[in-house]
């Protein structure tokens, strides 16, 4: 399963990288809005940063204008993933992006039928918004079980299910038991995941009964 973090901070990206356990970024524009920093340098430092892909979203709203703003921001660096919206305008820009060699992260899926389309359109990548549809009192994580069952059944599909809107150290533990192919995160999320009050006494046990005896295991320290 590949971790990507869910932020347009980059220093939240710059403190997780080195832990080894970030595949890659994901942005949209309200994250990108909230850091009032620049969107391009912002995805430009990111990708830096990581190897894996970086999503940066069209934020026009026909297929035409979005491939012109996805081609713009491959242009950036070469692991740049165009973001779009599941629209029928956004499937289109998926469909021409792609054939032109563009991976694509197809956004806002709140429904398996958008998730189908979003694969046969050829995107890298689906994005269900779990937290979003547990929100309005449905289960978002029913939708990443459906659309798990739907592309298992087609294996010509090659979309990886892009795990979004996630809340919660249990949303991680049911997005990977379904089986999704990538999670992104909050980073407090990514480092609640560490976390068990079982770890933090145990570790505070045996930090106790080492110091009591006196011992070192640098000798030259
Ligand atoms: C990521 O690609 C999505 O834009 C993000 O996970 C949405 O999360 P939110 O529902 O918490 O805003």
């Amino acid at each position: 399963m590949k971790f990507f973090l869910d932020t347009a901070i980059v220093d939240e990206v710059a403190q997780m990288v080195d832990t080894g356990l970030v595949d890659g970024v994901t942005t949209n524009p309200s994250l990108i809005a909230k850091t009032g920093a620049d969107m391009r340098d912002t995805i430009a430092q990111m990708c830096a940063l990581v190897d894996g892909p970086v999503s940066a979203e069209v934020t026009a709203t026909d297929w035409q204008e979005m491939v012109r703003e996805g081609v713009s921001l491959r242009t950036i660096a070469d692991n740049v993933c165009v973001k779009v919206p599941l629209t029928m305008e956004g499937l289109r820009a998926t469909h021409a992006l792609t054939q032109a060699g563009h991976p694509v992260n197809v956004t806002l899926c709140f429904s398996a039928n958008q998730a189908l389309l979003a694969a046969k359109a050829g995107a890298s990548f689906v994005s269900p918004f779990i937290g979003r549809l547990d929100d309005i009192g449905l289960d978002g994580m029913e939708l990443i079980s459906d659309i798990r069952l739907i592309y298992d059944n087609y294996p010509e599909l090659e979309t990886e299910i892009l795990a979004a809107s996630i809340r919660s150290t249990g949303h991680m533990r049911e997005a990977a038991l379904i089986g999704a192919d990538v999670a992104t995160l909050p980073v407090k999320v990514m480092q609640d995941m560490a976390k068990h009050p079982l770890t933090s006494s145990g570790l505070e046990k045996f930090l106790a009964d080492w110091q009591a005896t006196g011992q070192q295991i640098l000798k030259d320290a």
